[in-house]
């Protein structure tokens, strides 16, 4: 049976854990080749021997997405390998919360590097090898934090409201070689990086908040990916699209 990917070959950042997790096992049961890259160079071969015992194609790769040359390294080794290069997910991040007294210089840093940057080195990556391939799909995961103010979260905000502005403007720039630039914005979804940084009581008070009545789970986001890296989503390019149970819109 055709799957929505076959054929395709796709990196995704931060693919060891969470939502990166959910996302490579998802492009790899939709027929896909995916590299799943991380700091976390253990858990990222941990991940990719995983998704080839469930029958996949996959590949691990270590790297810090702070870093130019992880991009270039990684899409350069796919590319040699499989002859073509069709779908980014900038997905990576390090995020830490607090008031913005306690910001230090190395949080900035760290947070920029990993959460604007990143995007920035990984489509300069991607772009050429995808245009070779005749076209591709670059995914920007960014955040409901994008479009809102959250009280101790100014850096996060800012970043992935960044990302949501960078989005636009690669899809302008990149549309005549067919690579299409989407973000996706996702609500609250428990994973490891959210859990060390939110306890009960908030995740309650957002459950309360959102008109769906649940938090997120990875495959919400994984599914929307799926949607955007395929030709499904043809002729959607510069989108952000709010993945949160109705939250971001709901005032009260
Ligand atoms: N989980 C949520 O509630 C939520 C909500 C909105 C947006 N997002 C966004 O979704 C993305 C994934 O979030 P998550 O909750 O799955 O995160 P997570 O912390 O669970 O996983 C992040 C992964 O990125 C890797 N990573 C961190 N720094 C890296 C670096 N410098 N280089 C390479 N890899 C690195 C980590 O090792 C980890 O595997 C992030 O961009 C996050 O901002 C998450």
């Amino acid at each position: 049976m055709n799957q929505r990917l076959d054929n395709r070959v796709a990196l995704v950042t931060g693919g060891a854990q969470g939502i990166g997790r959910a996302i490579a096992q998802a492009f790899a049961d939709q027929g896909a080749t995916v590299g799943v890259l991380d700091i976390r160079e253990d858990l990222a071969q941990k991940a990719a021997e995983e998704i080839r015992q469930g029958g996949g194609r996959a590949q691990g790769f270590g790297g810090n997405v702070a870093l130019r040359e992880t991009f270039t390294q990684a899409v350069d080794a796919l590319e040699t390998q499989h002859g073509r290069f069709d779908i980014l997910v900038n997905n990576a991040i390090w995020v830490r919360y607090g008031p913005t007294q306690d910001i230090t210089p190395e949080m900035l840093d760290r947070m920029t590097a990993t959460g604007f940057h990143s995007i920035v080195w990984g489509i300069q990556a991607a772009a050429p090898a995808m245009g070779r391939s005749g076209g591709g799909s670059i995914i920007n995961i960014a955040s409901a934090a994008g479009f809102l103010g959250i009280p101790g979260a100014l850096v996060y905000c800012g970043v992935k409201a960044a990302a949501l502005g960078l989005t636009r403007s690669a899809a302008v720039e990149l549309g005549a070689r067919k690579i299409r630039v989407n973000a996706i914005a996702p609500g609250t979804v428990p994973t490891e990086g959210v859990r060390i940084n939110m306890d009960e009581s908030v995740a309650a008070r957002r459950i309360a908040r959102t008109p769906l009545g649940r938090l997120g789970h990875v495959d919400d986001i994984a599914a929307a990916a799926c949607f955007l890296a395929s030709d499904e989503s043809s002729f959607m390019t510069g989108e952000s699209m709010l993945v949160d149970g109705g939250v971001t819109h709901a005032l009260l």
